[in-house]
């Protein structure tokens, strides 16, 4: 069987061929944009089959309109090359929820599954692949013997399939590793977590989104149910200063040498949310030690590492110091300073040095590793919000109170 004097083996080679070319020019391009080397597509193997289709379509199309004006051409293979690239991304997302490119960041793109930019250049390289690839390599197709062009369709199709079936197989386990490491990711140990993780380093970089998946999976999902679980026990925490007599005596013995400590003490000195630094981070460890206690978990690292989480020495509103140039961001570069500057005077264990680390999360990927961190994390934001409302509703009785004032302030008189 023949089509435009092309057999169907001649076609499956030709299939592959393009496939296997268009799977080196989405390495280059990639491993060149994100500087690591990327195996792009779905397939683990060397191609991408879109473009195989897209080539078929191509040399389809030519046969019909080559005597075609060239612009009518070109606007046809746009066309055509867009939609197939539009309808490959809808169906690859409504299928496995998951993204293989993404272009929402460029100019005139179309749901981030098509833009200008690169319909623009599809149509030049279907011009330059009709013209003058196409040509050269179907001629080298036709050279192939016939015992070549019997067996070699066979092996790529059952490559190909094979490929597919483990393909589909590693993403349905990847998101069964995913629900796996959700439910189960207090009781892991870090080599296990790092091992799921690292399991699916090609399907990492493959895809554009998956880090978002992740965050939204992972960490939302755990976020979220240590909220819950913390807003559901926050009424016994007795946060008001008569409830904290009995405990204080303990507490303070826990934190006197760093409290005392004449570095830390600095810290009265910059102003955080509504108070000093100092003041936050006061109520934060006071607010983790009762919270880790009554929780029957390590509420001295608790109320160790939640009094040093926020131990930077620079107004975070307008900073531009040694410690954090003006271009770096705040919320993320913080929590590595603080560290920093916590190891300089203290001896930290493992779970303070987690909770330092990780109490801006989810801005840092990794999730905490401790319970006691994620209470010092929640303690950080539900304080921090609760002194934000404080603030915000002193400054409007505040001016409420300036206003009442003013309106019964007598009036000027007038000149005579
Ligand atoms: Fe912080
Ligand atoms: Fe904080």
């Amino acid at each position: 069987m023949t089509f435009n004097n092309v057999t169907v083996s001649q076609i499956i080679i030709l299939f592959t061929i393009y496939s296997f070319m268009g799977w080196i020019i989405e390495v280059v391009y990639r491993s060149i944009s994100q500087r690591q080397f990327i195996n792009a597509g779905f397939l683990s193997g060397p191609f991408l089959p879109i473009y195989g289709f897209g080539a078929a379509f191509i040399i389809g199309l030519q046969s019909l309109i080559h005597p075609w004006p060239l612009l009518m051409e070109l606007i046809v293979y746009g066309l055509v090359l867009t939609l197939i690239e539009y309808f490959t991304g809808l169906a690859f997302e409504k299928i496995f929820k998951l993204k293989l490119w993404d272009y929402s960041n460029y100019k005139f793109n179309f749901q981030g599954r098509v833009c200008l930019l690169f319909s623009t250049f599809w149509t030049i390289m279907a011009l330059a692949f009709v013209t003058f690839i196409h040509p050269v390599v179907l001629r080298y197709v036709r050279s192939f013997d016939e015992s070549l062009l019997r067996i070699f369709p066979i092996v790529i199709v059952v490559y190909g399939i094979t490929d597919f079936v483990f393909s589909i197989a590693s993403l349905a386990a990847f998101k069964r590793k995913i629900t796996y490491l959700y439910s189960e990711y207090f009781n892991l140990t870090d080599a296990e977590i790092e091992k799921i993780l690292s399991s699916f380093k090609r399907l990492r970089t493959a895809y554009p989104d998956l880090r978002r998946y992740i965050n939204n999976n992972i960490n939302t999902g755990i976020k979220n149910r240590m909220s819950t679980f913390m807003k559901s026990i926050q009424e016994k925490i007795v946060l008001h200063m008569e409830g904290r007599k009995a405990f204080e005596h303990e507490f303070y013995d826990i934190i006197s040498d760093i409290q005392a400590h004449d570095e830390f003490l600095k810290l009265k000195l910059h102003h955080h949310h509504n108070s000093s630094i100092y003041d936050h981070v006061m109520d934060v460890s006071y607010f983790s030690y009762r919270a880790c206690k009554f929780m029957k978990l390590d509420y001295r690292s608790a109320a160790r590492g939640a009094l040093l989480h926020d131990f930077f020495l620079y107004d975070w509103r307008h900073h531009d110091v040694p410690d954090l140039p003006a271009e770096k961001n705040h919320g993320i570069e913080h929590p590595k300073i603080a560290l920093a500057n916590a190891r300089k005077h203290f001896t930290l264990n493992e779970i303070e040095e987690d909770i330092i680390r990780k109490h801006m999360w989810p801005l840092t990927l990794v999730p905490p590793k401790y319970k006691e961190s994620f209470i010092v994390s929640f303690a950080d934001t539900y304080l921090a919000s609760k002194e934000f409302v404080n603030n915000f509703k002193r400054n409007k009785a505040l001016k409420r109170e300036k206003k009442r004032a003013d309106k019964h302030k007598p009036r000027k008189k007038r000149g005579h």
